[in-house]
C-alpha cells in the first residue's frame, strides 16, 4: 500500500472548482469580460491574482489596471465566492469521497490536502472534514503554487512519506502537473482532453474506488 493519499479540495472533496467559476465569471461579467468553462480549465488549480491575471489578459484595455485596483477585484471575487459556498455543508462532499477517506483510514495511510486556495480550511470546517486530515497545504503554506510540485511535496515532507508512496487527486490541468513532477502516483478526475497524463483517470469521483487505485498504484510500480 502507499503511505499517503494527497487530495485537492476544489473540484474533488466537494464541487467548489463551480463555484470559482461562477464568483469569476460574475467579477468578469462586471468589467464586460467574457468567460466559458473551457477558458476555465486554465484557471483550475492556480492561486487567486495568478486567475485574476489571466482573466484580464483577455481584454487589453485592462492592462493599465493598478495593483490595488486588481486587489480590489480578487477581493470582489471573494466575496461573490463565500457568498456563494455560506449554505455549504456535509452534503455537499462529493460521491465516492468519504468511502475513501474511510478505507485509507483502515489501511493506516495518512490523509492530506494540497490545495491552492485561502479558503481551503474554511471549506473543510464547512464540510466537517478538517479533522479527517493529518496535515492541510493551503496557499498560506507554499512559495509556488501548482503547476509547481511544493503543494505535494510540502504535503508529504510533512508527512515524513517518499514521494513514491504517495497518491495525489486532482482534477485541475495544473495540480495534475504538479503531482507528476513531485514523481508521486497521479489520479485525475475529469476528461481526457484536459487531463492526459494522468496515471489513473476517472470521470467523476464516484468512480474513485480504493481498491482500484491500489491496482493501479502497484501495476505502475511492477
Ligand atoms: C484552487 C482553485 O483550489 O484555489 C482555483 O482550483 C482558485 O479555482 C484557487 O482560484 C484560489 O482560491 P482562493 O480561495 O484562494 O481564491
Ligand atoms: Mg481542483
Amino acid at each position: 500500500y502507499p503511505k499517503a493519499f494527497i487530495y485537492d479540495l476544489d473540484g474533488i472533496i466537494t464541487d467548489t472548482a463551480e463555484y470559482h467559476f461562477l464568483a469569476w465569471q460574475k467579477m468578469a461579467e462586471e468589467l464586460g469580460i467574457h468567460i466559458d468553462r473551457t477558458f476555465n480549465e486554465r484557471l483550475k488549480g492556480i492561486g487567486r491574482m495568478e486567475s485574476l491575471q489571466l482573466i484580464l489578459s483577455l481584454d487589453p484595455s485592462a492592462s493599465n489596471l493598478s495593483v490595488d485596483e486588481k486587489e480590489q477585484l480578487a477581493l470582489k471575487k471573494n466575496e461573490y465566492y463565500l457568498e456563494m459556498i455560506e449554505r455549504m455543508g456535509p452534503k455537499d462532499i462529493l460521491p465516492g469521497i468519504e468511502e475513501l477517506l474511510h478505507a485509507n483510514k483502515q489501511h493506516g495511510i495518512r490523509i492530506a490536502l494540497g490545495s491552492a486556495s485561502k479558503n481551503a480550511k474554511h471549506v473543510l470546517d464547512l464540510l466537517g472534514l478538517t479533522a479527517e486530515f493529518d496535515y492541510i497545504v493551503d496557499a498560506s503554506t507554499v512559495k509556488k503554487g501548482k503547476p509547481d510540485p511544493e503543494t505535494f511535496t510540502a504535503a508529504a515532507d510533512a508527512l515524513n512519506v517518499p514521494y513514491s508512496e504517495c497518491i495525489g487527486i486532482e482534477d485541475s490541468a495544473a495540480g495534475l502537473e504538479a503531482i507528476n513532477s513531485a514523481n508521486m502516483f497521479s489520479v485525475a478526475v475529469g476528461d481526457k482532453a484536459h487531463l492526459p497524463n494522468a496515471d489513473y483517470l476517472v470521470a467523476a469521483t464516484n468512480e474513485l474506488k480504493f481498491e482500484e487505485i491500489i491496482n493501479q498504484y502497484n501495476q505502475k510500480k511492477a
